[in-house]
């Protein structure tokens, strides 16, 4: 099965007359199901999608990577274009998120109520677990923590009963689609790790070559040490096209990118790959 992939939003952008916003959304065609992944922080979806030759009300499905406000705020404009549609995520999508800045702790929670949602034509399908879409592709449910070096960024939090605690992020998920040359993987923000993610990936689906991966890593603040590891982790699995995006970070990308040459690339809004 052949996947095509456009990246619908994007910090940045590679395609004339296209919005650049802080956030991420990745359309995934497989076959003849169009599956969105996140829909941007606010405007920039809606706006993207014709000028990239994308018709917003042609997509079956939408997956969530996880609540915060970069991948859901767009959800409302996007749920106008697509009607009725079935929205795949974890229950703590809903979950009073926050980031700490300084000594500011900022909203960045998903800015609707589930009402408001489903009065546009979202239905929810809420899971801790893997949800299967089709015999090949399937987003992972609650990603576990392996490695000892993938910690989730101390500046997010819920609040729960007043209290700022630290957000476990378990509606962290990716979607993956099997193919005829291995996984492909698109993250959201890979906040529980991007080799926690692959390792998943490999569990879930029985398939060990990883063959792409896209989109946010979150390695926007590690340590050089985290990133050298994750490097050199990525190596193990096979991967001939690693697309970053979003949280990645420039030094991140830059070490990334120097170790994995050819295969390499910033995956920003309008970026267009094709599997195999
Ligand atoms: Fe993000
Ligand atoms: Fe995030």
């Amino acid at each position: 099965m052949q996947v095509r992939i456009i990246t619908l939003s994007e910090n940045t952008v590679g395609a004339f007359g296209v919005l650049a916003e802080w956030g991420l959304s990745i359309l995934v065609e497989a076959g003849s199901l169009k599956v969105l992944m996140d829909t941007g922080l606010s405007i920039s979806v809606p706006h993207n999608a014709p000028r990239l030759g994308v018709d917003l009300a042609t997509v079956d499905k939408i997956v969530l990577s996880h609540g915060h406000a970069d991948h859901t705020g767009g959800l409302r404009d996007v749920l106008t274009k697509t009607g009725k549609v079935e929205v795949i995520a974890h229950p703590d999508m809903w979950a009073a998120k926050y980031m700490r800045f300084g000594e500011v702790d900022v909203y960045i929670g998903i800015p609707f109520s589930r009402e408001e949602l489903e009065a546009l034509g979202a239905s929810f399908t809420l899971s801790r677990e893997p949800v299967w879409i089709t015999d090949d592709i399937v987003t992972t449910g609650e990603i576990p923590m392996i490695t000892q070096y993938e910690q989730i960024d101390p500046n997010l939090y819920v609040k729960v009963d007043e209290e700022f605690v630290p957000d476990p992020l378990l509606d962290d998920r990716a979607l993956i689609i099997k193919t005829d040359v291995g996984l492909v993987v698109i993250l959201g923000c890979g906040h529980r790790g991007i080799i926690n993610t692959l390792h998943h990936a490999r569990e879930l689906t029985g398939v060990e070559l990883v063959h792409t991966v896209i989109g946010g890593t979150h390695l926007v603040s590690a340590s050089e040490e985290r990133v050298r590891l994750t490097a050199a982790a990525l190596r193990e699995f096979g991967i001939q096209r690693l697309g970053v995006s979003h949280c990645t970070g420039m030094p991140a990308a830059m070490m990334l990118a120097q170790e994995f040459g050819d295969a390499f690339f910033f995956n920003n809004a309008g970026t267009r790959i094709t599997v195999p």
